[in-house]
């Protein structure tokens, strides 16, 4: 009887030792939980972009047909929140917000400028600052030029670079990407 009672006196405190026991293991899994969580988001967010094909923040696939012929009037890509314009030099993917404060200037066909409604900003089609309150040109979204069979043709990064237009190969895909913000020039 006495042995019996010296067991169940002992088998309280072995609880505790293995709760104690469960109690660091489950702080390790948490504290490897915290790690492994936002390493596996970033891997998901790697592995599955953000935004798709044709939405703001995405790529828009364009080709030869969509631009404007050469001296056209800017096109303007709603869903892209870009103008299109195209020059002697080539073509350019203008965001079509205001440098200013953000409101959303107009093509003035016969100005033959954007005009912003809010403070009078002006800019050139090729998105350089003219007039008004905005403290740098226009931003643009990078363009990438792409052979059918991948090949990269050009590619602008400046903020003053257009893209060459190949109009003997109406198979190359201009790709704006509008997740891809070239900051405009400042002004002098
Ligand atoms: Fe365009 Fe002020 S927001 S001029």
């Amino acid at each position: 009887m006495a042995k019996t009672d010296a067991n169940d006196a002992a088998a309280p405190e072995e609880k505790v030792k293995i709760n104690r026991r469960e109690f660091v293991n489950l702080a390790w899994l948490a504290s490897l939980g915290f790690f492994l969580v936002p390493v596996g988001g970033v891997t998901v967010l790697f592995a599955f972009p953000r935004f798709k094909e044709g939405e703001f923040g995405g790529k828009f696939n364009l080709r030869l047909a969509d631009l404007p012929e050469s001296g056209a009037s800017p096109l303007a890509n709603n869903l892209g929140k870009f103008w299109l314009t195209r020059t002697e030099e080539g073509v350019r993917a203008i965001y079509k917000v205001c440098t200013h404060l953000g409101c959303l200037y107009n093509w003035q066909e016969q100005e033959d400028k954007f005009i912003c409604p809010c403070h009078g900003s002006q800019f050139s089609k090729e998105s350089t600052y003219l007039d008004g309150p905005a403290p740098r040109s226009l931003d643009l979204f990078t363009m990438t030029a792409v052979a059918p069979d991948g090949t990269e043709l050009a590619k602008t990064e400046g903020p003053n670079d257009a893209m060459p237009v190949f109009d003997a190969e109406p198979e190359v895909t201009y790709v704006v990407d509008t997740g891809a913000k070239i900051i405009g020039k400042p002004n002098a």
